[in-house]
């Protein structure tokens, strides 16, 4: 679905990626491991074509609806927006700024908040959403998004439990529909159980295929990430 060949990039003088060359499967769920600085960020912008490398070639297999989550939201919680209008954006691309929304439209956006436990929350300002409340709102954007290929970049990093639990289940549920997801997480215990593949990223590429070959005692150590 996706191949990367002798990626490199670097901010001013500094190398964050290194010879980054995978293949990326379709209907795969990905995690991406690694120590803080190790690129992960900067890989995932990269593939959402955010930023480009200045070296080496990405090449999609097939033209397909990309979604991406940064790490912190960019987007500013003062920002007059209810929650409904947060979900109303992932149409956009759908129907246009000035296309308006259709009823169908509406019911895709109460469906989706119902999905991610934020029914009654439509008119609910930004500014009133605990930090999960928030993350849920997110992935009820790319509900309606309904993007093939999702970049999650540490979307647990500042959640509760429940949230993290309810999120994985939607992450599992895109999965089964055939959608690629390649997330950035840190909490190993959840990737060992829920993420059939890891890249294990350490500036260059450590190692990347099944979860339980990738995350062993001697790569981890390679990465310094034992005891995460
Ligand atoms: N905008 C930037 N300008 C300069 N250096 C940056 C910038 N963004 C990231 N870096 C550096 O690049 C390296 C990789 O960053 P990042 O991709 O964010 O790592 P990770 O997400 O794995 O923690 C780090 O050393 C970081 O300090
Ligand atoms: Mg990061």
């Amino acid at each position: 679905m996706l191949e990367l060949s002798h990626i490199f990039y670097s901010y001013k003088d500094f190398l964050a990626l290194e010879d980054i060359t995978f293949k990326f499967p379709a209907k795969s769920l990905t995690a991406i491991v690694g120590p803080n600085g190790a690129g992960k960020s900067t890989l995932l912008k990269a593939i959402a074509g955010l930023i480009t490398p200045y070296k080496g070639k990405l090449k999609w297999k097939n033209e397909i609806k990309l979604a991406y989550l940064p790490q912190y939201s960019l987007l500013d919680r003062s920002f007059p927006l209810t929650v409904f209008d947060v979900v109303a954006m992932g149409l956009w691309q759908k129907i246009g700024i000035f296309g308006g929304l259709s009823h169908k439209g509406a019911d895709e956006i109460h469906e989706a908040l119902e999905s991610v436990g934020l029914k009654g929350f439509e008119k609910r300002g930004l500014s009133e959403l605990s930090g999960g409340q928030f993350q849920r709102l997110l992935f009820a954007r790319m509900i309606v998004q309904d993007a093939d290929f999702l970049l999650l970049d540490e979307p647990f990093a500042a959640v509760d439990e429940a949230t993290t639990r309810d999120l994985l289940k939607l992450i599992q549920e895109w999965h089964c529909q055939g959608k690629s997801i390649m997330a950035v997480i840190h909490n190993l215990n959840l990737v060992r159980k829920y993420f059939p593949q890891t890249l294990l990223l350490a500036k260059k590429v450590v190692a990347f295929g099944e979860t339980k070959a990738v995350l062993t005692t001697e790569s981890l150590t390679e990465t310094s990430l034992m005891g995460l």
